[in-house]
């Protein structure tokens, strides 16, 4: 499949071809010079009457300009004025634009995953400004367990997203954030994802997707339909995508197989949350196919869930050329071009990032397979979003942005500190950690990624083909500059470490330092998008390149670890010479800084685990083609995800230490819960193994009760070490004993707080009794069972009882 393979290698950049690609890029840069469109800081907003007076157009005659009008009926009329081919020419990412109505082209394309990116053709970079604020990648931010943080992240980069716009180098629509769940370690995509926890992922997207969309004093509209958008985020890839390309079946072809308990209960939860909770303007429909049928032709998922359910206010978007992959790769129904184009949007896509749409939804409805009402529905969800974001009538509050705003010395602190606040201490033996200064004067700083830096950035961030790049760069070397005199060796010439040759230069450095610092992990070459891991393991030498230079060194040595998926370093977490290991994640542009912070003890870590770490033979026990997250018995595979899998692991989901010590005490829980029934409301059913007493009353549907039962927990966490530190609180909920087939635990909540040595804290959590009592049962139903329910803090730090009954 040539066109298929080529398609692959720029996707993991861009667009469809290679060619294509390029194709993009001088459209883009002609954008910005073309006279009908946003260009440079003369553009305002399209309904500005000096425009249309330029433009030799009478406004009066464009009702979808008279801002008095409500946003649907101005969507209407800027519809019905469109022929049925200018319709047609607005539906691919690169909209056409309509001249005589004084439409110009828009680029619905651009990405904001960790930072505005140029990987989407509707944000370019040039002289005027080249550079723009680089986050950690998602998986690092996600382990700093801080929704705060995770929010003020968004909103940053939003300011950054609105000043480029003024200055017409930037659309209003990105397409982020990421929020598939990291089913399984070997998905090269993890780095993209808030981990492996459907609670935390969907928690993380409402918070970035409110960062990136809310204007303040408007988070509270009551009119989903006129809330103003900063910008419109985009939360994708729906749904259960997580097969990017692995031994020979990629997600072109891929058909995910899934229970629709698995769908309920984990692949479908963070995009509830994302639409329900953070009230994304958008979301993004995915290239595999769910059961059989394409995600971005099933009315059930679009149509039915995402817009009748979730009640989603926004446009729903085609993975780029998801709609030609129903066509040539997944062969779905033998479709014809025309066949494909009117059952996506029959089912409720609204936009193709890609051409299909603009090729053939004419001839769809020439040849009668679908009506033009379809197009103007989708055209009104489209310009609804674009008229909230003040596309047409600019948004005041905003219009100020422009070149100082992004980079600013706030921005790239942020940055930094996200790095500082998601590294999590794996092992610290001693302690050794954190360094002082006085002591360890000389550093040894080797391995492939001691002078990292575009590898900090991880994908989504700069395409190297186009110009752009973060504010700065500080490499590991650089950070550890400031502490100490760094001897630097590479030890490998990349990550994949194919040869020996350079380890011996490595092992001197560490000889003669007063402590040794080994930076080894991955990078995209290993895992990204359209590029599944194999195995667990680190590549290459670099396992002998850090015994080597462990065995040499003459001081502590402390090993980190750049990585988005967990590696099997089973063998350095049991060798006495490794003191120390950190993982990093992929820490951003500030990364260097970040990372000799929290060694030499300016920062005292507090990051966890957000996914599991499996040991190496993990990927012998399952296929990561099959889905699903509970134990198959009959396949003997072992289940996925702390909530599921018992097995042993190098280090649990929700693992990190603290350069001091933290001792909780339960002060006030509410021991029961007794939900109301109403008159119609009957007991379902629900499977017990065989050797317990099923309860006469064993459950309820959650849609039969008003959910109004809350239980508080209240802890008082006391920093008993002598560092000040943060402590990451995590809450879990078990459900009553013999319930067959359902999880061992679930996250239910969690804070992060910051507490002086000595001093304590006290913790609240209020838990909606349904919402974190209740499961999905075999037949994919939300119920709440009933009995004894147990709540966890931490790794069972406390536990205590909850019993759920019910009342009329
Ligand atoms: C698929 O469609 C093509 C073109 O319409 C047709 O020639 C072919 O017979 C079809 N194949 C099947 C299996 O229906
Ligand atoms: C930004 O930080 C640099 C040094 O880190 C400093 O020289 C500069 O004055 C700061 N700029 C502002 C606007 O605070
Ligand atoms: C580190 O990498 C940069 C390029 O990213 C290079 O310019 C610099 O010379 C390298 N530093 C050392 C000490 O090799
Ligand atoms: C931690 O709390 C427990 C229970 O309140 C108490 O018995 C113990 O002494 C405390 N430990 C420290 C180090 O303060
Ligand atoms: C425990 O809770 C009670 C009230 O429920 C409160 O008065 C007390 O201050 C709390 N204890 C601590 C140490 O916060
Ligand atoms: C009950 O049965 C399950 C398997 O169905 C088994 O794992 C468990 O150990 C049994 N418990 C008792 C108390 O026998």
């Amino acid at each position: 499949m040539p066109k298929i393979l080529s398609f692959l290698l720029c996707l993991s950049f861009t667009i469809t071809s290679f060619v294509i690609c390029i194709d993009e890029k001088e459209k883009v840069l002609k954008i910005s010079t073309d006279a009908a469109t946003p260009t440079g800081s003369d553009f305002t907003y399209i309904c500005d009457p000096v425009r249309y007076a330029k433009l030799k157009l009478d406004i009066k005659s464009f009702a979808f300009c008279d801002s008095k009008l409500p946003y649907n009926v101005r969507a209407k009329d800027l519809v019905d004025q469109m022929t049925l081919a200018e319709k047609i020419a607005q539906l691919g990412n690169n909209a056409d634009g309509v001249a005589r109505l004084g439409l110009p082209k828009y680029e619905w394309w651009s990405e904001a995953l960790h930072g505005l990116s140029n990987v989407g053709p509707g944000t370019v970079f040039d002289n005027l400004v080249p550079h723009a604020t680089s986050f950690p990648t998602v998986i690092l931010t996600a382990a700093s367990f801080n929704e705060k943080l995770w929010r003020e992240i968004g909103q940053v980069v939003s300011t950054e997203a609105r000043a480029m716009y003024n200055l017409g180098r930037s659309g209003l629509t990105f397409w982020s954030p990421t929020i598939n769940v990291a089913r399984d370690p070997r998905w090269g995509r993890i780095t993209e994802t808030p981990g492996e926890d459907p609670f935390i992922v969907g928690t993380y997207a409402s918070n970035y997707v409110r960062g990136l969309q809310d204007v303040a004093g408007t988070e509270h509209y009551k009119d989903l339909n006129t809330r103003p958008l900063k910008v419109a985020a985009c939360c994708k890839h729906f749904a259960a995508y997580d097969v990017d390309n692995w031994h020979g079946v990629d997600r072109y072809h891929f058909d995910a197989r899934v229970t629709e308990q698995d769908l309920e209960e984990s692949f479908l939860r963070p995009f509830e949350m994302c639409v329900k909770d953070g009230d994304a303007s958008s979301v993004m429909c995915s290239y595999n196919r769910v059961n059989g049928i394409p995600s971005c032709a099933d009315p059930k998922l679009l149509r039915e869930t995402l817009r009748q359910e979730w009640n989603l206010h926004g446009y729903i978007v085609a993975d780029c050329d998801s709609v030609e992959v129903m066509v040539t790769g997944h062969k779905f129904l033998n479709d014809s071009n025309e066949d494909a184009v009117a059952q996506t949007l029959k089912a409720g896509l609204d936009l193709d990032c890609g051409a299909y749409y603009p090729k053939y939804l004419g001839n769809a409805v020439n040849q009668g397979k679908v009506r033009e009402s379809n197009i103007d529905e989708a055209l009104q969800n489209l310009y609804i979003v674009l008229l909230r974001a003040g596309y047409f009538d600019g948004l005041p509050a905003y219009k100020a942005l422009g070149k100082n705003d992004i980079c600013t010395n706030r921005s790239i602190e942020l940055a930094t500190q996200v790095a500082r606040e998601g590294i999590t201490l794996l092992k610290n033996d001693g302690p050794t950690l954190p360094l002082n200064t006085a002591t360890f004067k000389t550093l040894a700083v080797v391995g492939p990624h001691a002078n990292s830096t575009v590898a900090m950035i991880g994908n989504y961030a700069f395409d190297p083909r186009n110009p752009g790049s973060p504010c700065r760069y500080t490499s590991p070397i650089d950070g550890f500059s400031t502490y100490g005199k760094v001897n630097y060796a590479a030890g490998c010439g990349d990550v994949k470490c194919k040869d020996a040759s350079l380890i011996p230069p490595a092992v001197e450095a560490a000889k003669t330092a007063d402590a040794t610092i080994i930076v080894t992990g991955l990078d995209l070459s290993i895992e990204a998008e359209g590029l599944d891991r194999l195995d667990l393991l680190l590549p290459g030498k670099q396992t002998d390149l850090i015994n080597q230079v462990a065995a040499a060194a003459k001081g502590p040595v402390i090993l980190v670890l750049m990585t988005a998926g967990g590696v099997d370093i089973s063998f350095a977490k049991t060798n006495p010479k490794i003191k120390a290991i950190l993982w990093v994640g992929y820490p951003g542009a500030e990364g260097g800084r970040a990372i000799a912070d929290v060694v030499f003890g300016q920062y005292n870590p507090a990051g966890r685990l957000p996914i599991t770490w499996y040991q190496a033979d993990y990927i012998n026990k399952l296929p990561l083609t099959s889905m699903q997250f509970r134990p198959d018995d009959s396949q003997g595979y072992p289940g996925r995800t702390y909530k599921f899998f018992n097995g042993p692991t190098v280090f649990p989901f929700g693992f990190g230490l603290s350069y001091t010590k933290f001792n909780y005490t339960l002060n006030a829980t509410v021991p029961s819960l007794s939900a109301k029934l109403q008159r119609f409301t009957h007991c379902h059913d629900l499977n017990y193994m065989a050797n317990k007493t099923k309860p006469t009353c064993p459950a309820i549907l959650v849609s039969d009760l008003q959910c109004g039962e809350y239980i508080e927990l209240t802890l008082v966490v006391q920093n008993v070490g002598g560092k000040v530190g943060s402590e990451v609180v995590l809450v879990y909920s078990k459900p009553p004993d013999g319930i067959t087939g359902t999880f061992l635990k679930q996250l239910i909540g969690f804070q992060r707080v910051y507490i002086a040595a000595g001093a304590s804290q006290e913790v609240k959590f209020v838990f909606n009794g349904c919402k974190s009592l209740g499961i999905v049962d075999n037949a994919g139903n939300n119920i709440l069972p009933f009995g004894g329910h147990t709540i966890i803090v931490g790794d069972g730090v406390a536990s205590f009882p909850v019993q759920v009954t019910f009342h009329n």
